[in-house]
């Protein structure tokens, strides 16, 4: 049996702006268990940051509100329903970043400029034992080692903008957590670096059954990285299973189409763009979030929102005509 970690329960989110209303998560119905690797993908704008933002409560309050749902944290086999606390209190200060973590592209965000890279690292390891300074310290320049930093004692007494953006991602990734959501990890790095840090976190991510979120528009980066995936469309999730459904048996029309928009794994047929753009955010939008990018759309498909419903061996879809 596969133990929970993290659920989101029919999740649904709007931000309020001067510009209007988002519906920006819709009935997101989401678990992650322990030492899964779970890619999220869709493109640019469909809610995958919030989604990951979410229960670590790193988004803006109460410009982004939650309207409907639950999101539950798994905690030493006790619940902890994350959007009830203070966005800044001190249950979730004891989870953010140090057993849920985020990297990002730009990963500086997620470590103290003015702090070296050891007194953060070894504050974090005494908060979570009975570690001596002395012993903190070894036992961060070993995590530092075991995530193949090189010269690991001199970057333990380096400040972090010392490093570079690689060497940042990795001592992230050392801080060693019970659930890495990885935002776009690797975007913003060049390509020999970015094959290196995703060799790195799927290696940790298997070594210390750390559970990982591996967030991408490029459905080509998660599909050696992770064993389900979810995609997402205009914060819907329209397609969730393993990686072998989702890349071999895709049934959502959308995932077709990102499938057939991946250079890599059609040698010679044109790539094909997805049709249509996504709708802007504030647009109120009735039926299917896909109908109007879908040939294969109906009447019913404009007036209902298809129910995410569970095919065989828990393969699931939001669609009428799967
Ligand atoms: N700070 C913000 N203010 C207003 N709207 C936002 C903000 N951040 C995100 N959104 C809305 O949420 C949607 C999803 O954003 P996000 O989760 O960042 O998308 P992505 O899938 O690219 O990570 C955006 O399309 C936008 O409408
Ligand atoms: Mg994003």
């Amino acid at each position: 049996m596969r133990k929970k970690l993290l659920e989101y329960k029919n999740v649904a989110g709007q931000f309020h702006t001067i510009e209007g209303k988002t519906n920006t998560l819709n009935d997101i119905d989401l678990t992650i268990y322990e030492g899964m690797s779970l890619g999220i993908v869709g493109e640019s704008g469909c809610g995958k940051s919030v989604t990951a933002r979410l229960p670590i409560r790193l988004l803006p309050e109460p410009m982004f509100t939650v309207t409907k749902g639950d999101v539950i944290y798994h905690r030493n086999d006790t619940p902890f329903h994350v959007l009830k606390t203070k966005q800044n209190g001190k249950e979730i200060n004891k989870i953010r970043g140090k057993e849920i973590s985020m990297i990002f592209q730009k990963p500086m965000s997620s470590l103290s400029p003015i702090h070296t890279v050891g007194s953060q690292m070894s504050e974090l390891i005494r908060q979570h034992t009975s570690m001596t300074k002395k012993e903190a310290k070894e036992h961060a320049i070993s995590m530092l080692e075991r995530a193949r930093v090189p010269r690991a004692r001199e970057v333990y007494d380096d400040y972090t903008f010392q490093l570079s953006g690689g060497m940042r991602q990795r001592v992230m990734i050392a801080m060693g957590v019970r659930l890495l959501f990885a935002d776009e990890p690797t975007t913003a790095l060049d390509v020999t670096i970015q094959a290196q840090i995703l060799g790195l976190i799927k290696d940790i991510q298997r070594e210390e059954n750390m559970a990982l979120v591996l967030i991408t528009h490029d459905l080509a980066v998660v599909a050696n990285m992770v064993d389900e995936i979810a995609v997402f469309y205009l914060g819907y999730i329209v397609e969730q299973g393993t990686t072998d459904q989702v890349l071999k048996d895709p049934k959502h029309p959308y995932t077709k189409a990102l499938i057939d928009s991946i250079p890599t794994l059609h040698t010679n047929e044109p790539l094909k763009p997805i049709k249509g753009s996504i709708p802007d955010p504030y647009s109120k939008i009735t039926g299917c979030p896909f109908w109007m990018r879908c040939d294969k759309a109906t009447a019913k498909c404009r007036k209902e929102v298809p129910p995410f419903v569970t095919h065989e061996n828990d393969h699931k879809v939001r669609c009428f005509e799967a």
